[in-house]
């Protein structure tokens, strides 16, 4: 009896093996090794071209498609991912290996973006280490050095819409390291971002862009952690961890619906800080809430500055035109590295409005810290620490 029924038990299982494999085949994307087109994984082969020939296969196929980058370290001058004429909107760039850029800043410090897609739709990179061999460059800056390139962002998305960044590690970069410019659906989660507290301008993600999502990330940098660039709306960021670095942070006028949730700050100049220029603008920031904040020894963990004047250059003691409304504080806790833990020093010509706080829990060395705020309007609710009589 038991015969028959194994041989019936094997056919089915057969059956379905081949169901299977009929059914994922036309599912399975083509991929393309770029170590089969050329490319050594020794880190000093100019692997540029291998690369580009990946892309080009990639974009000429219209079923989806998967740029494999194995294991080991791979050269990479300064490269343009194209989306246009680009056939194909499901590429997926899956790296195992490094990506190195040229020990010598100067091959790519003058380009805007080391690693750049532009144009592209339904890209997602998964995976892989950017090592963007910064620390000569910031070596040469804070020297300061005339002759410095800028210095290059390792990986900058432009004008590209539906666009994943998964799991991605980037490493000294000579300026930010992901910078995502006009684009639109963008959904970046279990990035590592690190660099020295002390390397200039090396932003962790520069945001200016409608639809982008920052999911668990963990961001080390020497500048800010997150900046968020004029024009971006609908910005959603939650559970991102930051320090060392300068914070979080608004820079510019023109930004609308952004949501901050349970970000930590360790050890950073700034918390949540919303900043503008000491001059005259017609710009705004609206509809922004931050939420289940925690400080760990951060310099400002609340601030809001439109008296934005460094080195007090092309700004003197301008009132700022940009409009700052509808600002959430909510359920923010921890430790101030400094006496004032919340500012609000708004402008006097466009006072901000609607800023709601409410349960705020700053100390600074064990004891209450302070508070300070002018040309600012709003309510408290809830346990608020330090006081905030002056909304
Ligand atoms: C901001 O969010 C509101 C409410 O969800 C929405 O109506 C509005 O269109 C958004 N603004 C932009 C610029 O997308």
């Amino acid at each position: 009896m038991a015969k028959p029924i194994m041989t019936s038990d094997l056919l089915i299982f057969a059956f379905l093996l081949i169901i299977f494999f009929t059914s994922s085949s036309s599912a399975i994307p083509v991929t393309f090794n770029v170590a089969d087109l050329g490319a050594r994984p020794d880190g000093t082969t100019d692997s540029t071209q291998a690369f580009l020939g990946a892309w080009a296969r990639a974009c000429s196929s219209t079923l989806a498609a998967t740029i494999y980058v194995p294991l080991g370290r791979f050269l990479l001058r300064n490269v343009v991912f194209d989306g246009k004429g680009c056939k194909n909107n499901n590429i997926v760039v899956c790296i195992d290996g490094t990506l190195v850029a040229p020990t010598n800043y100067n091959v790519i410090g003058k380009v805007k973006h080391w690693l750049s897609f532009e144009h592209v739709d339904g890209v997602s990179v998964l995976g892989g280490v950017l090592d963007g061999q910064g620390t000569g460059l910031w070596t040469c800056k804070r020297a300061g050095n005339k002759g410095c390139p800028n210095g290059a962002t390792s990986l900058g998305f432009s004008n590209s819409n539906n666009v994943v960044i998964n799991g991605v590690t980037s490493l000294n970069s000579q300026l930010y390291h992901i910078d995502i410019d006009s684009c639109n659906n963008v959904k970046i989660q279990g990035v590592k971002v690190t660099a020295s507290g002390d390397s200039p301008n090396t932003d962790g993600i520069h945001v200016q862009s409608d639809g982008v999502t920052i999911l668990n990330s963990i961001i080390a940098t020497g500048d800010d952690c997150i900046s968020i660039g004029p024009g971006t709306t609908n910005l959603w960021i939650e559970n991102v961890v930051c320090g060392p670095g300068h914070g979080k942070e608004l820079q510019e006028p023109g930004v609308e619906n952004v949501t901050v949730i349970s970000p930590s700050f360790r050890g950073t100049e700034n918390g949540l800080r919303i900043k503008s220029w000491g001059r005259s603008s017609n710009g705004f920031a609206r509809n922004i809430v931050f939420q289940h904040a925690l400080m760990i020894d951060v310099e400002n963990p609340i601030v809001i500055d439109q008296n934005y004047c460094p080195g007090n250059d092309n700004c003197p003691s301008q009132a700022s035109g940009v409009q700052i409304s509808d600002v959430t504080y909510q359920d923010i806790h921890g430790t101030s590295a400094s006496e004032v833990a919340v500012k609000f020093d708004c402008s006097s010509k466009h006072p901000c409005s609607g800023i709601t706080v409410e349960d705020v829990k700053l100390t600074y060395k064990n004891q209450q810290a302070e508070s300070s705020c002018r040309n600012a309007l709003g309510s408290v609710s809830g346990l608020v620490q330090p006081a905030l009589s002056c909304l």
